[in-house]
């Protein structure tokens, strides 16, 4: 089974499109049929969409925007496990490249230090109580060595080398297939760990917000849904990304 769930994947180049995601979704509507891995990549993606609503900026031919579709047909209660996985590839794609310091900031984005290379926008199609379909959409910066937000960096800012966009891309959905198996094979476990290993802040106290206070929680986990599993002097709680922002 391994090396064989993207066995018939297509790759769509696109030099300008709103997005990727976008793009993704009304291919999954015209078609009867899309296989598995199938990946479109925008050399210029002008309405890019992040997390909550938010924008995702990204100069011309200087970064990989793209969206993979995959069909993982489980539960929706187990939905974030595609998550888990997403953001497991993109570390281990960093790894392979030499990179240091890299964590998974809760939900899923991806961090080197304390700044942010990678993001990642996850929307399903449900079908019954099943995901029939995932859009999985990445920003991953790589050559652009500017930026707006002051919390962003870049392959090429950490260091100094310049990217091949294909090049990356080829490997990431190599990487992907490997860690989509874990989730076709039910390796939950194994997922979990390495999710919480990379996570960033795991087992130690943190300072965190929502709209009515600020205080310290230690992250004691992540629940199947996605929730942050926090202690808080002696109280549990799970908190949804829209009730909390960790600071
Ligand atoms: C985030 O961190 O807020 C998620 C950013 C996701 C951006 C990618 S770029 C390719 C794909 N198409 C989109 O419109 N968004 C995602």
């Amino acid at each position: 089974m391994l090396n064989t769930l993207f066995h018939d994947k297509k790759l769509i180049h696109l030099q300008e499109i709103d997005s990727t995601n976008e793009y993704a979704k009304s291919l999954i509507k015209a078609l009867s049929y899309v296989s598995e891995g199938t990946t479109i990549v925008a050399e210029n993606q002008i309405h890019g969409r992040g997390q909550m609503g938010s924008s995702w900026e990204s100069n011309p031919c200087q970064n990989l925007t793209f969206s993979v579709i995959l069909s993982p047909k489980i539960l929706v209660a187990d939905q974030f496990q595609i998550s888990k996985i997403i953001a497991l590839a993109l570390v281990n794609l960093l790894n392979q490249l030499g990179i240091k310091n890299i964590s998974i900031k809760w939900p899923n984005d991806i961090y080197v230090k304390e700044k942010k290379i990678a993001g990642i926008l996850i929307e399903n199609i449900l079908k019954n109580n099943k995901i029939e379909h995932t859009i999985v959409g990445i920003g991953l910066n790589v050559n652009q060595v500017d930026f707006t937000t002051k919390n962003a960096t870049s392959l090429q800012l950490i260091t100094s080398q310049t990217y091949d966009l294909n090049i990356l891309l080829a490997n990431f959905l190599e990487i992907l297939e490997r860690t989509y198996f874990l989730l076709k094979s039910n390796q939950h476990t194994f997922i979990n760990e390495a999710y919480l290993k990379n996570l960033l802040g795991f087992q130690k106290e943190r300072n965190f917000s929502t709209s009515t206070a600020q205080f310290k929680a230690i992250i004691t986990g992540v629940s199947s849904m996605g929730k942050l599993q926090l202690q808080k002097d002696e109280q549990l709680m799970e908190m949804d990304i829209k009730e909390i922002t960790f600071l």
